[in-house]
C-alpha cells in the first residue's frame, strides 16, 4: 500500500509537476517515504531530474517550540526521510517554522507563501484518532484557514510516543494549514492505516460533514481518494 502510494506521489511529480505537492509526516508515512525514495532510484536519469529539480512541496505542520535539529519535529522528520534521501535543497520541502516569535504570524506567512506557489496540487493525508488532519483538532470548521493553535489532550497522547511515552513532554501548540488550504487543494489522498483508525475513518466518510470530525469535511471534496488498509476499513 505505501508503495502505491508512492508511485502516486512521484506519478504527480511527473505528469503534473506545475503544483506543489501537500505533504503530511506521521507514523503513517514512514513508509510511504521509504518506498518513494527506493522507487526513485529505479527511474530513468531523467525522470530522476526531471522530479527533484522541480521539487516543490509544502508540509501540513510543525509543533512550536521545538527546533528543526530536534529529531521529534516534523522539520527534522522530512529531511531524514524525504529530503536527504531525495538530495532536494532544504527550501524545496517546506514547512511553518515552529521557532517563529510569534507563531500566528508564522502561519500567515506560510499561508500565504503557499497562495502565491498557486495552491497544492496533490495533497497527502494522514488521519488523527479524534478526525484532525494536518493538526485540525476538533472542533473545526471547513473555511479555517492556516494557523497557530493549541492541540488537544487526545492528540498530545497519540503523539507521545515520540516523547517518550509522555503526552505532557508534546508541545502544547502546533502551526497548521486549515481545512481551507486542505480543500482547496486540486486532489486529495488520504492515506488510514490500523484497526485503532476504523471507527473515525468510518465516521470521517459515513457522517454528514460536521466540525467534530474535521476529517469529514473532506466528501466535499471532488477528487478525494481514500488509501485503506484492511483494518482501518473494519466494517466497512
Ligand atoms: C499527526 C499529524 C498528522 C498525521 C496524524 C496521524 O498528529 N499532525 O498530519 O497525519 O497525526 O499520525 P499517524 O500517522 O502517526 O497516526
Amino acid at each position: 500500500m505505501a508503495a502505491a502510494v508512492a508511485s502516486r506521489l512521484l506519478e504527480e511529480r511527473l505528469q503534473r509537476p506545475r503544483l506543489p505537492l501537500g505533504l503530511a509526516t506521521g507514523r503513517t508515512m514512514e513508509p510511504v517515504y521509504a518506498a518513494l525514495a527506493q522507487q526513485l532510484e529505479q527511474l530513468s536519469g531523467a525522470q530522476q531530474q526531471a522530479i527533484c529539480q522541480g521539487w516543490l512541496s509544502f508540509n501540513l505542520d510543525e509543533y512550536v517550540g521545538l527546533v528543526a535539529t530536534d529529531t521529534r519535529s516534523f522539520t527534522a522528520f522530512m529531511a531524514a526521510r524525504l529530503q536527504r534521501p531525495l538530495g532536494l535543497q532544504p527550501e524545496q520541502v517546506l514547512l511553518p517554522d515552529g521557532l517563529a516569535s510569534d507563531p500566528q504570524a508564522e502561519a500567515r506567512r506560510y499561508g500565504a507563501a503557499l497562495a502565491v506557489a498557486g495552491g497544492v496540487g496533490l495533497q497527502l493525508l494522514g488521519l488523527g484518532l479524534n478526525g484532525h488532519v494536518g493538526f485540525n483538532e476538533p472542533p473545526c470548521g471547513a473555511q479555517a484557514p492556516c494557523r497557530c493553535l493549541t492541540l488537544s489532550a487526545a492528540t498530545r497522547t497519540q503523539n507521545a510516543g515520540a516523547f517518550g511515552g509522555d503526552p505532557e513532554a508534546v508541545p502544547a501548540q502546533a502551526i497548521t494549514l486549515g481545512l481551507a488550504e486542505i480543500l482547496a487543494a486540486e486532489r486529495i489522498l488520504l492515506v488510514v492505516t490500523g484497526a485503532s483508525k476504523a471507527a473515525i475513518l468510518k465516521r470521517a466518510l459515513q457522517e454528514p460533514p460536521c466540525p467534530e470530525v474535521p476529517a469529514s469535511w473532506l466528501q466535499h471534496h471532488p477528487r478525494l481518494e481514500v488509501v485503506a488498509d484492511r483494518a482501518a476499513l473494519g466494517t466497512f
